[in-house]
């Protein structure tokens, strides 16, 4: 559905070169829903935005979208191929002084349709968005999670084939996160449409995404389906994000606490051991306990099962003879297990 081949995107501002984009080629397939994923700055936003030429490539960049080479049409062909792409924004971008429905109908001027028929249209399309109760309200009357399914029915009226979402859930909590990314999976799965999810949040990408390619430096350095991209992250960035979304990064959290609201007793340390690789499992921490007659009093655990290997972690309080602890957390480091000591008490 979608092929860009050596998109390259180069900014000049005030005799600076900025390469925001650096010959990337990648396939979205008819149908996925593909994430994009990379932290603020990584060329997600001008990537996407060379798909529907908002931007344009630099030269030899090709931006084909089912078949079409979208560099090589006049104003009036792109004009026309750009409505198959829809696209919504993280701050939804509604034009205040219209209503909901006036919104919705707002891209179905000159399509030919009667005053009745744009009507009826935006009502369905306010139906399937689960807002037709509010048509006739006004943005600043709507929560965040109701403005963006506005503005998704407005995407949706010229009846794209691609739908773009630059961090439409980025202003919104995690509830209403999860409202509008079942709304998106819907819409994909009813409406077969292809849909590309910036986002730099990985629980976006774990809900939702068939596949992600993880972005840096204007880069794409992973490529996959998400299941093996984050349970088997080869490159810095993208463990970094399965760090970030882990629940033991609240461990940084209890590591700030005195020793003792924690309970602990002097000479015991409160580890984060996170596992890096598929060969570690989990028996490792019953395997240690005995090896080494030390007891691992476990605070918390966040561990997946990815096809049988787990990814995550433990956190918890190391308790027993001194050289006891030390050798046992070496046989974890051999073991391919990142060991963090968070605090000595
Ligand atoms: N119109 C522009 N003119 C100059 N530089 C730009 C322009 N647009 C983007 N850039 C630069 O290109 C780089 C990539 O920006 P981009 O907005 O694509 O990143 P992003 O991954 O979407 O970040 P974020 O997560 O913050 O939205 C940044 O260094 C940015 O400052
Ligand atoms: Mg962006």
């Amino acid at each position: 559905m979608i092929r860009l081949r050596n998109i390259s995107k180069t900014y000049h501002r005030g005799g600076q070169t900025i390469k925001a984009v650096s010959n990337v080629s990648l396939d979205i397939n008819d149908g996925e829903i593909f994430g994009v994923i990379g932290f603020s700055g990584a060329g997600k936003s001008t990537l996407v935005r060379n798909i529907n030429l908002l931007e344009r490539p630099d030269e030899g960049g090709v931006v084909e979208v089912n078949g079409q080479d979208l560099t090589k049409l006049s104003a009036r062909e792109l004009r026309k191929t750009r409505s198959t792409i829809g696209m919504i924004f993280q701050q939804f971008n509604l034009m205040p002084s219209r209503t909901v429905i006036e919104n919705v109908i707002y891209p179905l001027a000159g399509k030919g349709l009667s005053r009745k028929e744009q009507e009826n249209k935006a009502i369905a399309l306010l139906q399937k968005v689960d807002l037709a109760q509010r048509a006739h309200a006004y943005p600043s009357e709507l929560s965040g999670g109701q403005k963006q399914r506005v503005a998704i029915a407005r995407a949706l009226a010229t009846n794209p084939k691609i739908l773009l979402c630059d961090e439409a859930t980025s202003a919104l909590d995690p509830t209403t996160t999860h409202e509008i990314l079942e709304l998106i999976k819907k819409l994909n799965e009813e409406l077969h449409l292809t849909i590309v999810v910036i986002t730099h949040e990985m629980a976006v990408v774990k809900d939702i995404c068939h596949r992600v390619a993880v972005m840096e430096h204007g880069r794409v350095v992973e490529l996959g389906d998400t299941f093996s991209v984050f349970a088997n992250p080869k490159e810095e960035v993208t463990r970094n994000f399965v760090k970030a979304a882990s629940n033991l990064s609240k461990a940084d959290l209890l590591a700030k606490l005195p020793p003792e609201q924690l309970g602990m007793k002097p000479g015991e340390k409160l580890v984060r051991l996170s596992y890096l690789d598929k060969t570690v499992s989990e028996p490792l921490i019953s395997s240690v306990s005995q090896k080494f007659s030390i007891i691992m009093n476990i605070l918390f655990a966040d561990v997946e099962l990815v096809t049988g290997s787990p990814i995550g972690g433990t956190c918890g309080i190391f308790s027993g003879e001194k050289q006891n602890i030390e050798n046992a957390l070496q046989w974890l480091r051999d073991k391919n297990v990142k060991v963090e000591v968070l605090l000595n008490a």
